[in-house]
Formats: C-alpha cells, sequence, structure tokens
C-alpha cells in the first residue's frame, strides 16, 4: 500500500503507551479503503470529521469530541468543487494543507484523508444527489446546485470511511439538516452528531472565509451575531412575531455599511418554512455579505423556562 506518512518530526504524536506514531496522509480512494479495512479488523471504532481545509477551532473541536467518542479518527480535507457556484470562490478557497497537518497531529488525528477531485469526480461522473423541499430555499436558493454538491460528496466520503460516527458543526445548520435527511432516506448506517457554533471572544462564528476579511470588515463582521442575539433577546421578551424580530434583525445589520443582506429568516428547523410565530426550536438564520465576503449564521431559539410556563397556563 502507497501510504504517503508524514516524515516531518512535528507531526508526530505520542499515544498514551509513550509510542510515536505518526499522522497518516492518506490520498488515494485506494489506499483510504484499505486503511479503513484494516481498522474495521482491528474493531476499532471509526470517529469522522468530513473538512475543507484551512482548519480553525471549529473544527478542531468537531475532532477533539470525535476523539473523546471513538478509537480512531479520520479527517477529510477537500475542497469540493461540485458544492461551489460558478462565480463563488473555489480558486481562492484557503488551502494551508500544512499548517491543517499539525494541528490534525497536535490535536491526535489518526488519519488525514486529502483525496484529489480528478480521483472523486472522474471522467463520466454524473450520479446527483437531490436534497427535494431543502435545496431551494435560504442558502439553497442563493447558491443553487450546494446542497447536491454537498450531499454528494458527503455521501461518498460516508461510504469511504465507513465511520461510526460523523461529526458537523451548527455553524453550517442548513448542511446539517440536509446530512441528517441524507442519512436517513437513503439508510447510512451511522449516527450523526451536531456540535455547537464555536465563536471567537466577540462572537463572531469561526469559519475558513474570515481569512478574506481585513481587520476592518471582522468587526463589521460582527452585526452577524448581534442580529441573532436581538432575536434571541426579543423571544426572551416574549415577542414571537417573526417579522417584527426579522426587521429588528435587519436594523442591526443595515446598520453596518460593508454589509448587504442576502436573506435573514426564522424557519421550521427541519422544513426551512418561514414562520410566522416563533416556536421553541425554530432557528433565526442570515446570510450576509461584508464587502466581498458571504458569511452565514445562525441561533436556535429557545423559551425560557419561566415563559413556557406562562404559555402553559
Ligand atoms: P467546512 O466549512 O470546512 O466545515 C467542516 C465542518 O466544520 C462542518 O461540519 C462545519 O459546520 C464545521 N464548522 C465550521 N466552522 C465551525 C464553527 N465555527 N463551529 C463549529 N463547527 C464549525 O462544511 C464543510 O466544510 C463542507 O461543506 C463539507 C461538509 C466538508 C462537505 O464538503
Amino acid at each position: 500500500m502507497n501510504m504517503n506518512y508524514c516524515t516531518i518530526s512535528r507531526y508526530h504524536k505520542y499515544k498514551k503507551t509513550g509510542v510515536c506514531v505518526l499522522l497518516q496522509v492518506i490520498t488515494s480512494i485506494n489506499d483510504i479503503k484499505q486503511s479503513i479495512k484494516t481498522q474495521k479488523e482491528n474493531h476499532s471504532t471509526i470517529g469522522f470529521v468530513p473538512t475543507m481545509g484551512a482548519l480553525h477551532e471549529g473544527h478542531l473541536g468537531l475532532i477533539r469530541q470525535a476523539k473523546k467518542e471513538n478509537d480512531t479518527v479520520v479527517v477529510s480535507i477537500f475542497v469540493n468543487p461540485l458544492q461551489f457556484g460558478k462565480n463563488e470562490d473555489f480558486k481562492h478557497y484557503p488551502r494551508t494543507f500544512d499548517n491543517d497537518c499539525k494541528l490534525l497531529s497536535q490535536v491526535g488525528v489518526d488519519i488525514v484523508f486529502k483525496p484529489e477531485a480528478s480521483e472523486m469526480y472522474p471522467d463520466g461522473f454524473c450520479t446527483s444527489i437531490i436534497p427535494e423541499h431543502l435545496e431551494n430555499k435560504l442558502c439553497g436558493k442563493s447558491r443553487p446546485g450546494h446542497f447536491r454538491g454537498v450531499a454528494v460528496v458527503v455521501l461518498k466520503l460516508l461510504n469511504l470511511i465507513k465511520p461510526d460516527i460523523a461529526y458537523f458543526g451548527q455553524k453550517d445548520f442548513q448542511q446539517t439538516v440536509v446530512i441528517k435527511r441524507l442519512v436517513s432516506d437513503l439508510h447510512v448506517d451511522v449516527t450523526i452528531k451536531v456540535l455547537p457554533t464555536i465563536r471567537d471572544q466577540n462572537g463572531l462564528a469561526l469559519s475558513s472565509r474570515n481569512a478574506y476579511l481585513s481587520e476592518t470588515e471582522k468587526n463589521d463582521a460582527l452585526c452577524l451575531y448581534k442580529a441573532l442575539t436581538k432575536a434571541q433577546a426579543m423571544v426572551n421578551a416574549g415577542i414571537m412575531n417573526t417579522e417584527e424580530i426579522v426587521r429588528e434583525m435587519e436594523k442591526i445589520i443595515t446598520h453596518c455599511k460593508s454589509a448587504t443582506i442576502d436573506y435573514i429568516s426564522v424557519v421550521d428547523p427541519e422544513t426551512f418554512e418561514s414562520e410566522t410565530k416563533v416556536r421553541s426550536g425554530d432557528v433565526a438564520l442570515l446570510a450576509v455579505r461584508i464587502g466581498k465576503t458571504r458569511l452565514i449564521d445562525n441561533i436556535i431559539l429557545t423559551f425560557l423556562m419561566v415563559l413556557a410556563w406562562f404559555s402553559l397556563c
């Protein structure tokens, strides 16, 4: 098996035994199949974190959880061309593989799978997965074909890695819903875990695309979180009219000069249908351009116990 082990010493990590092991870098589909077969023969449980690289604490949080819950952790790094539109940032998407490997070995990842697009999508590739009802709303509406691209690549990766548990971030809420639907609809034998959004100290959701932002834009981008916390504050104050909530969120975003709203909505968490009155568990979502950078964020709206109690009376 032609496995490409990282040879640079900083990629070494130590298992509890004190034995030095290496972060395995696997780039071919045959090799990952072989490696997974060996893990299965050893009865190792596999935790899987699919990513597009340019790793940050948001990704590392998922990986740390995977480490806690599985014998072996596999991370994929693949900037999936199928989920980018024609005029989107596929070409410019940050690619920082060396640094990613350093981080992965620091957190004790066993295998990083970094396939080539030519092997993932060879000539003749033509199969599509259509997340009907979900793909034309919110991000799917602004980014036609995006969720088909996500669905196909995630299913391919799940088929290759065969994980017991796969980890995703709430940061990409709609993506988690599409993936859970896919796993349930197609009987994929995996548990999907969704972990909360990791933010910087000011509330900005960590994202690989934050690398595009200037310092001023980073500051402007805080309006997303401000708008979301306003939505929760309004719910806490008993305001359940979603039009009113969205209007207040819009005010916060439009106050920021570099911001352009793509959408702001309060939706049912399973269907993405807009709500007129907030129900506990609904999600406030927004996509906003800060300068040229499109950012997304969301919050799951919860009712304070006391309000829930009053509404029962
Ligand atoms: P990527 O944007 O690299 O994200 C990989 C995973 O990390 C996703 O599950 C995402 O939701 C999660 N993540 C990103 N930022 C986060 C944050 N601040 N807090 C918590 N989790 C965060 O999402 C993708 O890649 C791709 O669409 C992929 C699923 C890999 C398919 O190509």
